[in-house]
């Protein structure tokens, strides 16, 4: 084993050798030493996304953090390659921002419920229907959705992006619990357009200030209040953390709702006894492998498919082969790089 190979299997090995068994873990050091070797190479950077499994996540990433986080770090890097370990819409991201670079997703399908959930001919329905109305568009939908809306947000910056704007009414999409979350916190009345009644004559009787869609994540749907009910009758003392991709009614039960890195940073800032993160399960991992003296619960049923897709074989095979290109068609990529942009400079 090469000195780098043995320095990276023995981080893994304190931090994974209860999960992953040894054999596993000397071939992904071997796998992440090979990738570190061509990253350097290749001038390249690989940013990645706090849902990635705990070994490509301890190993291989020169970022870490969540949507928001790695758009900016996307802007500001100045290697000649970006390697984005997450799903498409983030790589197309950060192809938005830095044209000039070379962005490889490591999986040719790397998907997002959300980001199917919406198209941009749906987006100019909804302007015609609601004219004048800012259009927030969530960083969870591919680039011509972007393209086609005023601003975009992420969970770390929703509510600050829609007070941003001083508006009567603001149309967000496509997440209809991210929207109802936001819409609590600003204390505005949503309203999904498939239950208005036609016509524009009713629509004004209803009282409203936002507009959602009806996407939602099919991870962070599942998780039910039932369960925050169950663990804390066993548990009373665990701290809830939720994604405000769940539901209103889970996130008003948990004891903390916020974007990856806010609950990755709140367990990191609080000395609880235990927590549950309703989150991807991957990101418990995540934290568990680092901080063994935290007590991390998992109430895991579903793993995020698309993350999932991402692995340190496909990461290698993405630098040796070039693949699989990020490309935005530039009349798009500079109505998108509008929106993205506008977003980062609310800070
Ligand atoms: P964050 O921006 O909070 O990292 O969320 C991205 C995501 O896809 C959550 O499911
Ligand atoms: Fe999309 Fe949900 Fe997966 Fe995040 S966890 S990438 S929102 S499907």
């Amino acid at each position: 084993m090469k000195i780098e190979a043995e320095t990276i299997y023995k981080d893994l090995s304190q931090k994974l050798l209860n999960i992953v068994p040894d054999s596993e873990l000397r071939h992904l050091a071997e796998l992440a030493c090979e990738i570190n070797q061509l990253k350097r190479e290749k001038n390249a950077i690989i940013l990645c996304h706090n849902y990635m499994t705990p070994a490509l996540f301890h190993s291989v990433a020169d970022i870490a953090g969540d949507s928001l986080e790695l758009s900016r770090k996307a802007a500001q890097t100045d290697r000649d390659i970006i390697v984005f370990c997450g799903v498409k819409f983030m790589a197309e991201t950060a192809k938005i921002l830095s044209p000039e670079k070379t962005v490889l997703l490591p999986a040719d399908k790397a998907g997002c419920s959300l980001a199917e959930s919406i198209t941009a001919a749906d987006v100019r329905m909804l302007k015609e229907r609601f004219p004048g109305v800012p259009v927030v568009t969530y960083v969870n939908t591919y680039a011509d959705v972007k393209a086609e809306c005023d601003i975009c947000c992420t969970s770390g910056n929703a509510v600050a992006v829609v007070e941003s704007l001083n508006a009567d009414t603001v149309i967000f999409l496509p997440d209809e619990f991210l929207a109802k979350n936001v819409a609590a916190e600003t204390g505005k009345h949503i309203i999904l357009p498939s239950l208005l009644p036609g016509g524009s004559e009713e629509e004004t009787q209803i009282e409203y200030q936002m507009i959602g869609w009806e996407g939602r994540c099919e991870v962070h749907e599942i998780f039910s209040v039932q369960d925050i009910i169950n663990v804390r009758k066993s548990f009373p003392d665990a701290v809830i953390l939720a994604h405000p991709e769940c539901s209103p009614e889970v996130t008003q039960a948990a004891d903390f709702s916020g974007s990856t890195s806010a609950m990755i940073n709140h367990v990191e800032e609080t000395s609880a006894p235990r927590y549950l993160l309703l989150t991807e399960c991957a990101m418990s991992d995540n934290i568990a492998s680092a901080r063994p003296d935290k007590e991390i619960m998992r109430l895991c049923r579903v793993r995020c498919p698309h993350m999932n897709e991402i692995t340190l074989e496909g990461t290698l095979n993405a630098l040796k082969y070039n693949r699989y290109v990020i490309e935005v068609p530039e009349d798009i990529r500079i109505r998108a790089e509008r929106s993205v942009v506008r977003m980062l400079q609310i800070g």
